[in-house]
């Protein structure tokens, strides 16, 4: 299924925070032991089950905190809602919440990275037809909430769809149908 798994660390005091656990934990890991990362939480995107699978052995190894939306069925240590940050260093992650895919999907941005989930993808966007999915609130959440954020922010989705694995949002919304669309109904209307 192409997921990704991310870590982000603040380079002066190594703390870090691992974004989505899906399949492996192993990799994940062992790339954070090679950095000497302190990792401090491990977030979850959205509660589908390729993105938090094994969110708890991952959080249990590092030792760390489980993170997810108040609205998240998942069981976890820290609730957050939009407009939250998230400490790792001297460096912020603000929580956005982005309903859409599922009621309880967030994108995480540190100022410069977004992180997505199933939100947004390289060139397309999540699908709204699982349990929680609404076509109206992904609309809004793509066109009012994530492309008002700076043109130089780079995406970085839950899944290895695009034709590239990351892009900046002024680059995409040149090329993404789903941000070229004018209005709902041609939101709609995109394959
Ligand atoms: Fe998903």
């Amino acid at each position: 299924m192409k997921n990704f798994d991310y870590l982000i660390m603040d380079d002066v005091s190594k703390e870090a925070a691992a974004i989505d656990s899906g399949w492996e934990t192993g990799p994940v890991f062992r790339a954070a032991q090679e950095d000497r990362m302190k990792v401090k939480y491990v977030i979850a995107t959205h509660g589908h089950y390729d993105h938090v699978e094994t969110l708890g052995e991952l959080s249990g190894m590092f030792g760390a905190q489980t993170v997810a939306h108040e609205s998240s069925e998942l069981s976890t240590d820290i609730r957050v809602r939009g407009g939250d940050e998230l400490k790792i260093g001297v460096a912020s992650i603000r929580v956005i919440h982005t309903p859409g895919h599922t009621r309880d999907s967030i994108c995480l941005f540190d100022g410069k990275n977004l992180f997505t989930g199933d939100t947004l993808f390289i060139g397309n966007c999540g699908r709204t037809d699982l349990p929680g999915g609404s076509t109206i609130e992904l609309f809004q959440s793509l066109h009012s909430v994530l492309m008002l954020l700076p043109g130089d922010a780079i995406i970085y989705p839950g899944h290895d769809y695009g034709e590239v694995p990351s892009r900046t949002m002024a680059e995409e919304m040149k090329t993404n149908p789903t941000l070229l669309a004018r209005d709902l109904n041609e939101f709609m209307g995109v394959e």
